[in-house]
């Protein structure tokens, strides 16, 4: 039986890649599933959470009991966050966001020429950080890092800079670790200066502990 924790809790999640399209036929995104904010989504809405799930274009389904609220763009996710979130007692930012969009093709699709393709790209904005560093005082955020180097400090850094109250980061190029991967290993850091490293472990057992760590 799940512990009823969250309940009366409105979560809302975003997760998966964003698309950003240069001509009709494509785009600059990433390689993120999806794995970990679905995770995340389905523990919340068991312990019962009430669930929006802002969900960029990834092969997932969701069981009903969460909202599902689908978006292509880091522009498009930005809007529905910042609708969504005013309503909410948690964020909890699990997608991997494009940080820059390239401009549109004017004439629809790109033609080979034999010579390169420059594009200057525009800086989208940061979601979590926008809503995080103005969210109430009964409102709580969770953040995501994938960090090369440092990742001790460079999580300490992001937690403060971004105002989060949960940070959870991991390497990248570590196999069993990061995007598209089933599980993780993460650094847990919180508000208060709480920190654990834990372990490879499944991201449904990442998420039910961050769970965990958020209803002490
Ligand atoms: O700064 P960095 O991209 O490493 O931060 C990652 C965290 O910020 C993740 O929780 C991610 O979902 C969120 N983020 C965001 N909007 C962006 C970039 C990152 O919400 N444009």
């Amino acid at each position: 039986l799940s512990p009823q924790d969250l309940r009366g809790k409105k979560i809302m999640l975003t997760l998966g890649p964003t698309r950003e399209y240069f001509d009709k036929a494509r785009f600059w995104s990433n390689p993120s599933s999806g794995i970990m904010g679905a995770s995340l989504a389905i523990a919340a809405a068991l312990r019962g959470a009430e669930v929006t799930a802002i969900t960029g274009p990834v092969d997932i389904a969701l069981p009903s009991l969460i909202k599902r609220v689908p978006v292509v763009t880091a522009r498009d996710m930005f809007e529905a966050a910042t609708d969504i979130f005013p309503s909410q007692d948690i964020g909890c930012f699990t997608a991997a966001v494009a940080d820059f969009r390239p401009p549109s093709c004017p004439t629809g699709k790109y033609k080979k020429n034999g010579g390169p393709l420059s594009l200057t790209f525009d800086a989208n904005p940061d979601i979590l950080a926008t809503l995080s560093t103005a969210k109430k005082s009964w409102q709580q955020t969770i953040g995501f890092a994938a960090e090369s180097q440092d990742l001790e400090h460079n999580a300490a850094l992001k937690l403060r800079k971004k105002n989060l109250d949960l940070l959870i980061a991991n390497p990248i190029d570590e196999a069993g670790a990061g995007f598209a991967a089933a599980t993780n290993r993460v650094l847990v850091m919180d508000r208060h200066g709480r920190q654990e490293a834990w372990p490879q472990l499944p991201k449904t057992e990442i998420a039910w502990r961050i769970w965990d760590w958020i209803s002490m």
